[in-house]
C-alpha cells in the first residue's frame, strides 16, 4: 500500500432543507457575495428565489454572474474575476452543477491573480491565493463539491484543462434539487461518477483493501440507484444515494494507497470535449468500454483486476479469469445500453480528423504513457477509432 495524505477541508451539509444553513456559513467570510449560476435551471426549480430571499433577509449584498456554460469557458472566468474585483467581493456562492462550481473555483483564484487568466489556468497549482467559495450543488456527477479541481475550456485553442484551484469551504448537497435533472444529464452525470471510480480502481496496487472495497461499493450504489432515478426522477432515496456517490467519487478517497493510474479515459475525454464541446459523461460512456476491451486484449497483466471487477461489482462467478474479465466489460456495456446515451463518437458528430493531435495532447504529464496499462500515441488513436 502506498503513502497518501488526506486533506479535504470542505464541510458538507447533506440532505433536505440544509439550505437553511446558508446565511451562517457565508457570514464568517463577509457580506459581499458573488452569486454564480448557469443557464437558468436554478430559476426554474425555485432555488434562485430561495437563495436570494435568504441572502436579502440576512443583509448580504449580491452581485450576479449568470450564464456559466456547461464545459465552462475562460471568458466566464474572466467575467467573474472582474466582477469580484470591481465589487470588492468577500465570498463566491456557486449554485449549480459541476460547470458552475468549477468556473467559480477558477474565479476565486482569478480574482486574486495578477495576469492573464488562461495562463493562470494552465499553470494552476495548489496553494494560490483565492477568495472563499461556498456552493449549492444541483447535479450529481463531477464531485466538484468535494475536490479542489476545476476544468476550464478555451474554444480558441481547443483546450479543456483540468487544474487544481481551491476547495469549497462549504458544499450544501440537497438531493431534492436534482429531481429536475433531465434523463440525459442524470445518465451522463452518473456515468461520470462511475468513471471517477473506475479510473482509480484499475491500478497496479492490489493490497489497498479499504480503497478497493470502497470503490466497489460506490459503483454498486450507482448501478442500483441510477435505474430508479431514471424511472422515478423524484425518488429521494435514489437521488440521495447518487449525490453521496458523486461527492465521494472524485474525492480520491477510493484510491488512497494506490499507485497512479493516469485516469486515461478522462485524459482522452477532455480532448473530445475540448475540440467538440460534448457532454463529459457521454464521452466517458463511449470511451470507457473501448479502453477496457483494448487494454484487456493487449495486456494480459490486467486480466486479474478485470476479473475482480466482474466478480465484486457485477456479481459474476466462474473459475476462468480471462472469461470473467470479458464478461465484466460486457456487463458494463449492457448497463450503459440501458441509459439511452449516444454510443459512438459518430453519433455526437466526431470524426477522426483530430485524433492524432488529441492523442499527443492527452499524454501531457504522461497521463497515457504512464497509465495503468501504458498507452502510446498509436494505442490512443486506435481506441478513439474504435469509438467511431
Ligand atoms: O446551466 P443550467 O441552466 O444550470 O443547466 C445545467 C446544464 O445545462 C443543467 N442542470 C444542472 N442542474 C440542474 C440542471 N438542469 C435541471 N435541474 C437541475 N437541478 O445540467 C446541464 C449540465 O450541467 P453541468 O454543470 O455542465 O454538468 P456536470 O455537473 O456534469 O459538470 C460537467 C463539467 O464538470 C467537469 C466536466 O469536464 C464538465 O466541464 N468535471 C469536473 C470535475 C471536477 N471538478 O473535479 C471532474 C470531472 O471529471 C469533470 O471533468
Ligand atoms: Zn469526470
Amino acid at each position: 500500500m502506498e503513502n497518501y495524505i488526506h486533506n479535504i477541508p470542505t464541510k458538507i451539509y447533506f440532505g433536505k432543507g440544509q439550505i437553511s444553513h446558508l446565511p451562517e456559513v457565508l457570514e464568517p467570510f463577509g457580506k459581499k457575495v458573488l452569486l454564480t449560476y448557469g443557464g437558468g435551471s436554478i430559476k426554474k426549480i425555485g432555488l434562485y428565489d430561495t437563495v436570494m430571499t435568504l441572502l436579502n433577509e440576512n443583509g448580504f449584498t449580491v452581485t450576479e454572474c449568470d450564464g456559466i456554460e456547461p464545459n465552462p469557458r475562460i471568458q466566464s472566468v474572466e467575467k467573474g474575476a472582474k466582477l469580484c474585483r470591481e465589487n470588492d467581493i468577500d465570498v463566491v456562492l456557486a449554485v449549480g452543477g459541476g460547470s458552475v462550481i468549477d468556473c467559480s473555483k477558477a474565479i476565486c483564484v482569478g480574482a486574486c491573480y495578477d495576469g492573464d487568466l488562461w495562463e493562470m489556468v494552465k499553470t494552476a497549482r495548489p496553494g494560490r491565493k483565492a477568495l472563499p467559495l461556498v456552493d449549492v450543488l444541483t447535479l450529481s456527477a463531477t464531485g466538484s463539491e468535494y475536490d479542489g479541481g476545476g476544468v476550464i475550456s478555451n474554444l480558441a485553442t481547443n483546450e479543456k484543462i483540468g487544474a487544481v484551484f481551491c476547495f469549497p469551504a462549504v458544499s450544501i448537497c440537497d438531493p431534492t434539487y436534482t429531481f429536475s435533472v433531465s434523463r440525459y444529464q442524470t445518465a451522463a452525470g452518473s456515468f461520470d461518477i462511475m468513471s471517477h471510480i473506475m479510473e482509480g480502481y484499475f491500478s497496479r496496487t492490489d493490497d489497498s483493501d479499504l480503497s478497493d472495497f470502497y470503490a466497489e461499493a460506490v459503483l454498486k450504489t450507482v448501478i442500483k440507484n441510477l435505474p430508479v432515478a431514471l424511472a422515478e426522477p423524484d425518488n429521494y432515496s435514489a437521488r440521495a444515494n447518487l449525490m453521496a456517490a458523486s461527492t465521494i467519487g472524485c474525492s480520491k478517497i477510493p484510491e488512497y494507497g494506490k499507485l497512479y493510474t493516469g485516469w486515461p479515459c478522462h485524459a482522452l475525454e477532455h480532448e473530445l470535449s475540448g475540440f467538440y464541446d460534448i457532454t463529459h459523461g457521454t464521452g466517458l460512456a463511449i470511451l470507457t468500454p473501448r479502453w477496457m476491451r483494448y487494454v484487456l486484449a493487449k495486456d494480459p497483466t490486467v486480466t486479474a483486476r478485470f476479473a475482480r471487477f466482474a466478480r465484486n461489482v457485477w456479481g459474476l462467478q466462474g473459475e476462468d479469469d480471462a472469461v470473467l474479465a470479458l464478461q465484466g466489460i460486457e456487463a458494463l456495456e449492457a448497463f450503459i445500453a440501458t441509459l439511452d446515451l449516444p454510443s459512438t463518437l459518430t453519433e455526437v458528430g466526431i470524426d477522426e480528423t483530430h485524433f492524432e493531435e488529441m492523442a499527443v495532447h492527452a499524454d501531457l504529464g504522461g497521463r497515457l504513457s504512464r497509465s495503468y496499462s501504458p498507452l502510446m500515441k498509436e494505442d490512443a488513436v486506435a481506441i478513439l477509432k474504435n469509438c467511431l
